[in-house]
């Protein structure tokens, strides 16, 4: 059984009250979807067995491949320089300057990334039907050049969701470096090489120089190509530039479908930065994940499984376990918060 989308909250969360002047999106207009020329699948980056199983897409990343119109990137360009305006810099090691809400913000930027043409195209890349991400701040990551140029654009690091796509918004022709690079091989390749001791740790942003000859740059041949990837299988960073420039990238995330599969999203550590309203996003997604997996199990349960009571508790305890495991993690971040420390994005 495949999950239905979760729809935009009714609501926005309290601090964001700017509306903006934008284009209508019109996926006739502004998408011009093509087929990536290479697709390395995680077998190619070294996966084995046990960590493709976690997935119900065999794809590591795709070459870049063109994703919106020239109308669409000049639509797509006004309304983000627009939203700069609101983008934050991050603290500790990842170093970029981004912006997470820009689905509240800007209707143009919730309909290109939950447009159903881009879903189907991106669902057969994967080969998997994908939704998009039931956390709004996943649904269109914004990534801004730092003003000063000898800063990275965003270090090593492995994204705390499953799959996303990344844009190039700007022309990259008009760049001297900033250059999306990824690490062919594993995350334990990843660990070993950075001192990282987990698959968390690698989320947090490295500065280690990797072995050249294990480090691909994605080629944008203009501005409104994107690639995809399972984001939290590769490790990528967006390099320096070389001398000021405007560099902007979207990063729309998404969900599988296939429930069968387990979440990937990197819950956890949210309790550590994320600022409270993203603990209600939080908590609808656990919700989204709870009720699509007991609408399976409805749907599903036999009669000739009557006689194992056993199998059948197993069963209800599977549907809500992500419901559980969530609302622990929050409980654990109301005790941290008792005890207010820093907070900063990751
Ligand atoms: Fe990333």
């Amino acid at each position: 059984m495949l999950a239905e989308a979760l729809a935009m909250p009714a609501t926005r969360p309290g601090h964001i009250t700017r509306q903006i002047e934008e284009p209508r999106f019109d996926p006739a207009r502004h998408l011009a979807l093509t087929w990536p020329e290479r697709i390395t699948s995680l077998a190619d980056f070294g996966y084995g067995a046990a960590d493709r199983a976690r997935t119900p897409s065999p794809v590591a990343i795709t070459s870049p491949f063109r994703l919106l119109s020239d109308e669409g990137v000049a639509a797509l360009e006004s309304v983000l320089q627009v939203l700069k305006q609101d983008a934050v810099v991050a603290q500790r090691k990842r170093l970029s300057v981004f912006l997470a809400g820009g689905v509240y913000r800007s209707r143009f930027l919730r309909d290109l990334v939950r447009a159903p043409e881009l879903l189907d195209h991106l669902s057969a890349i994967a080969g998997t039907p994908l939704a998009p991400h039931p956390m709004p701040q996943y649904q269109a990551y914004v990534n801004y050049a730092p003003a000063d140029p000898t800063k990275a654009v965003d270090n090593w690091h492995v994204d705390s969701l499953g799959f996303d796509a990344v844009m190039m918004v700007n022309d990259p022709r008009k760049l001297k470096g900033g250059r999306f690079q990824y690490f062919h091989g594993t995350r334990e390749e990843a660990m070993a090489l950075t001192g990282a001791r987990d698959e968390i740790e690698l989320t947090h942003g490295w500065t280690t120089e990797l072995p050249a000859n294990r480090v691909i740059s994605a080629e944008f041949p203009a501005a409104g190509y994107a690639f995809f990837m399972q984001g939290d299988y590769v490790f990528h960073r967006a390099g320096q530039l070389e001398e000021p420039g405007d560099r902007i990238t979207v990063v729309p995330g998404y969900i599988a479908r296939d429930l069968a599969w387990p979440d990937r999203t990197k819950t956890a550590k949210m309790q550590l930065w994320a600022p409270d309203h993203i603990m209600v996003e939080l908590t609808r997604h656990a919700a989204w994940l709870g009720r699509e997996k007991l609408a399976g199990l409805i749907e599903q349960v036999q009669f000739d499984e009557a006689g194992d009571r056993r199998a059948l508790a197993e069963k209800l305890e599977a549907a809500v376990a992500d419901v559980l495991r969530i609302a622990g993690e929050l409980r654990q971040g109301a005790a941290m918060h008792a005890s207010p420390k820093d907070r900063s994005p990751g």
